[in-house]
């Protein structure tokens, strides 16, 4: 999808559609909006009057043959209340309008910012919204929709401001998200823990990336007893792969962030089966390690000033003969003792060493992400992600970057009570909380049982990773979340 920065006045572009938005106020049709009215001689003030524009959110408005316009469509998008509105809305927005034009076989529009979003970062978010929207799940089907929008044109932007590097902000951004997106759609027969390595390893080449793939003897080598654990039910061997980006001027002794992501390529839940029901989507169990490769891969091309590491634990989860089994007891390579309760919560077992090895590399500042419990989705069905962290300044910081992403997440209690459920009887630790409830808490204690004093932020994703129902910004299946935010994050870092 070609994206260009319009040159000509929005009334005379011959495009397929054009696209604005109108907010939920008295007063709709002042600024550019009041123009376009004026020039359809009031039709859209009729049509207000009738309750057909309303302005409220994401309602649709197609008119045919505009008069006063070049375009063959007109598209109004509803933005809500003007005090409600924020430039990251404009991602779903020009998500909506890209989804629906291309349903209807558009294949070229543009999309006309109003008064109040004329700079680069509305331009940042339209393009964004626009690229994580054309993203579909079709590759394994061999009839393919034709439909596809081949250009968008930007217009209404202030032109004294150089919009080119936002854009291609965006780009790396949206194409990374889409990146962790296609990953996280494959099946696990074609997605084993090798097969991600070496995506990885193309990747980290192409993007610049320093990249080291531990084997299963690298790993016996270094102990990791919790990962072992975990793979040794399944014929496929695990990997852990270690990815590294180096600023310019790397600073002596300054922070570096350690990502961890959990990619479980397929979770059958080991003897600890899980029900045949939904199982399929336990492919997706490796979510958190794609959403940190497309990070790295947005890392590499946006050059934050810190060093990053990323640490991808990945493993099948299976029920083989040497699986094994609830009681056991591991060594993870920090030497902590692990009791396994339950052999499906093996997210923590993987993320433990993983963790413990970010830090191992010089990780002086952590994030994991994780498909880790389905309490999370409980408490906070598909809205927010679940985020965890100490100090709680440290995570207070992460939810800024969330939240000027437009990424949902919600602060997650992390009190010591929560870690007293996780004291087992024969090991150091167990891997399930004993008590009643809690589980994404008792599920993150775990974690920070490895990451210690390390400032360390946990983000469950298995609630949000992936939608069962498509939005009208974003096709049904993986979303690619969290991934602009840790980007995010990582650029705010001070060296
Ligand atoms: N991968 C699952 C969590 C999950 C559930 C992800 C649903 C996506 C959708 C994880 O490994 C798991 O099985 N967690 C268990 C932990 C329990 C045994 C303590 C869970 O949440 O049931
Ligand atoms: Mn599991
Ligand atoms: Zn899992």
């Amino acid at each position: 999808m070609q994206i260009q920065i319009e040159s000509q006045p929005y009334a005379s572009v011959e495009s397929d559609a054009l696209v604005t938005y109108v907010f939920d106020k008295d007063d709709k049709f002042d600024g550019v909006l009041g123009e376009i009215n004026r020039g359809m001689n009031g039709r859209l003030a009729a049509l207000a009057s009738s309750g057909e524009i309303t302005g409220k959110v994401l309602e649709l408005l197609l008119l045919h043959f505009p008069e006063g316009l070049a375009a063959k469509k007109l598209l109004l998008v509803g933005a809500g209340k003007p005090a409600k509105f924020q430039v990251s809305d404009l991602r779903k927005i020009a998500g909506t309008a890209l989804r629906q034009l291309k349903s209807r076989g558009v294949k070229k529009f543009t999309f006309l910012v109003r008064e109040g979003e004329m700079g680069a970062a509305a331009a940042q978010a339209v393009v964004e919204g626009l690229i994580v929207a054309d993203f579909e799940s079709n590759k394994y089907h061999t009839e393919k929709k034709e439909r596809e929008i081949q250009s968008v044109g930007l217009a209404g932007f202030d032109s004294s401001v150089d919009l080119h590097s936002a854009i291609q902000q965006a780009r790396i951004l949206a194409e990374s998200q889409n990146f962790a997106r296609d990953l996280i759609n494959e099946p696990s027969n074609k997605l084993t823990p090798r097969i991600l390595a070496s995506k990885a390893e193309a990747m980290a080449k192409e993007a610049g990336l320093g990249i080291e793939i531990l084997d299963e003897r690298k790993i016996a080598e270094l102990k990791m007893g919790a990962l072992i654990g975990v793979a040794q039910g399944s014929i496929e061997p695990p990997r852990v792969i270690v990815l590294r980006y180096t600023p310019e001027n790397p600073q002596k002794d300054g922070p570096v962030l350690g990502l961890v992501g959990k990619a479980v390529t397929f979770d059958t839940g080991g003897i600890s089966i899980k029900p045949a029901n939904n199982m399929e989507k336990m492919k997706y169990d490796m979510g958190g390690g794609a959403t940190m490769l497309g990070a790295m891969r947005a890392i590499a091309a946006l050059k934050p000033s810190v060093p990053v590491i990323a640490v991808i634990p990945a493993t099948e989860n299976m029920p083989g003969g040497r699986a094994q089994k609830p009681g056991d007891v591991q060594t993870a390579m920090s030497g902590k003792t692990i009791e396994v309760i339950n052999t499906d919560a093996e997210g923590r077992l993987i993320l433990a060493d993983g963790v413990f090895y970010a830090r191992k590399l010089g990780a002086t500042h952590l994030i994991d992400a994780a498909t880790l419990t389905g309490a999370i989705e409980v408490a906070l069905a598909n809205v927010h992600v679940g985020a965890f962290g100490v100090p709680r300044e440290y995570l207070d910081t992460f939810l800024e970057s969330a939240k000027a992403q437009g990424e949902k997440m919600w602060p997650m209690p992390m009190d010591d009570e929560y870690q007293q459920m996780i004291k087992s009887d024969i090991a150091d630790i167990r891997n399930t909380g004993s008590g009643k409830g809690g589980g994404a808490s008792t599920g993150a204690w775990f974690i920070k049982e490895f990451a210690e004093d390390t400032p360390w932020i946990h983000l469950d994703i298995a609630s949000t990773c992936w939608v069962d129902e498509g939005r009208p910004w974003l096709a049904k299946g993986p979303t690619g979340i969290a991934l602009r935010s840790i980007v995010d994050f990582a650029l705010k870092m001070k060296p």
